[in-house]
């Protein structure tokens, strides 16, 4: 986005964040670490004379369709949805702007608001470039689980970064990175927390937009194959999807050791899709089937990906490419269907991961 020379003139005008001294009598939150970069502590510039909301607005600007791009395989025609073309590479660039679009419309948030959130990823990062585009404070309360691109990311755009460091009962960090948010929120003035997992306006940003665009992109669709996180792409992608194709059968696509859909708790290493809690939203998706991916095929779905189709693409985009894969003998019908499934991000913050060797050996 460009901003013009003229601050004043532009909605956009950057604010920078001052950050955020726990008084004397909060609890020990430790909001700064060494390698914060403490030269962004400098004075706020003058406020853009815009109202948030019209600022926020602004930001659908950057929000372009993403395209569909068919891929060749046999006894389908396979589309795939490429999210990660998104202004800050993911599908959850539009969670993110709904959220904060739809919070300030409502007077939830304004100027003087704190953004809080627990991400150890995509939704952080887009929430970061959000936030600091509209002049906006942003902590994102991370784990030691996160990629390295992402924490530098972080450290990049935000002033303060929270990382707790202690496992919760369940050996995971989500429950000891939700208490950090809710102590947070306890402590900080004006502090407004985006809680991806319960937010109805995730589910609202995924109608709106991209299923929106994919009923715009589509004459037909049989079948679509969508990860699930916190829900909030399948709730309201499904929605959207079963108002305008009524037979389209929607897939949902879960990775082994998550709890989302009944199955047993076991330890996942790949982000994105799975979780440790049933995620509140996904009882308003409509779904018709469930695929559970192990993580070692949701690596050489990757691999398959970019080395026959050409596409770097992420984790869940590799367990939603093994799902459709598996269920491909379930497809029933006399023609060959029309099948979509999504890719939420670029396959760059998992080279040290799901595209190393040794990593993926590693897995049981
Ligand atoms: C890469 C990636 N894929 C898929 C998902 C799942 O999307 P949702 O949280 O909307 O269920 C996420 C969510 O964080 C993600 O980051």
């Amino acid at each position: 986005m460009r901003l013009s020379a003229n601050n004043r003139l532009n909605p956009l005008t950057l604010r920078h964040g001052t950050t955020y001294t726990p008084s004397r009598t909060s609890p020990p939150v430790r909001l700064f670490d060494d390698r914060e970069d403490r030269s962004r502590e400098r004075d706020p510039e003058p406020r853009s004379p815009w109202p948030l909301a019209t600022r926020l607005q602004l930001l659908r600007n950057t929000l372009r369709p993403t395209p569909h791009v068919p891929l060749a395989m046999e006894g389908m025609n396979l589309f795939a949805k490429l999210e990660y073309v998104n202004p800050v590479g993911s599908i959850k660039d539009r969670a993110a702007y709904w959220i904060l679009k739809r919070a300030a419309e409502r007077g939830e948030i304004c100027d003087e608001t704190t953004v809080i959130e627990s991400s150890s990823g995509n939704f952080a990062a887009a929430l970061a470039t959000f936030t600091h585009l509209v002049g906006l404070r942003f902590i994102p309360v991370i784990d030691p689980n996160i990629s390295g691109t992402y924490e530098s990311f972080l450290r990049r755009i935000c002033p303060t970064v929270v990382k707790v460091e202690e496992r919760d009962d369940t050996g995971g960090f989500l429950k000891t990175r939700l208490q950090m948010v809710k102590q947070l929120c306890a402590t900080i003035p004006n502090a407004y927390w985006t809680n991806q997992y319960e937010n109805r306006d995730a589910m609202e940003a995924h109608y709106e937009l991209t299923g929106a665009e994919i009923c715009a992109g589509f004459d037909a669709l049989d079948y679509a194959f969508i990860g699930v996180g916190t829900a909030g792409t399948i709730s309201g992608v499904s929605r959207r999807l079963k108002e305008r194709y009524p037979n389209i059968r929607i897939i949902a696509v879960d990775t082994e050791g998550s709890v989302i859909f009944g199955g047993a708790p076991g330890k996942r290493h790949i982000p994105g899709v799975g979780s440790s809690i049933v995620p509140p939203l996904v009882s308003l998706a409509r779904i018709d089937d469930v695929v559970l991916i192990p993580e070692r095929e949701t690596a050489e779905a990757c691999r398959e990906l970019l080395t026959t189709h050409g596409l770097f693409v992420g984790g869940s985009s590799g367990t939603a490419y093994a799902a459709l894969k598996r269920y491909a003998p379930k497809m029933s019908g006399s023609r060959r269907p029309t099948v979509l499934f999504l890719c939420p991000d670029r396959g760059t913050p998992y080279l040290d991961t799901v595209f190393d060797d040794t990593w993926v050996t590693r897995l049981e």
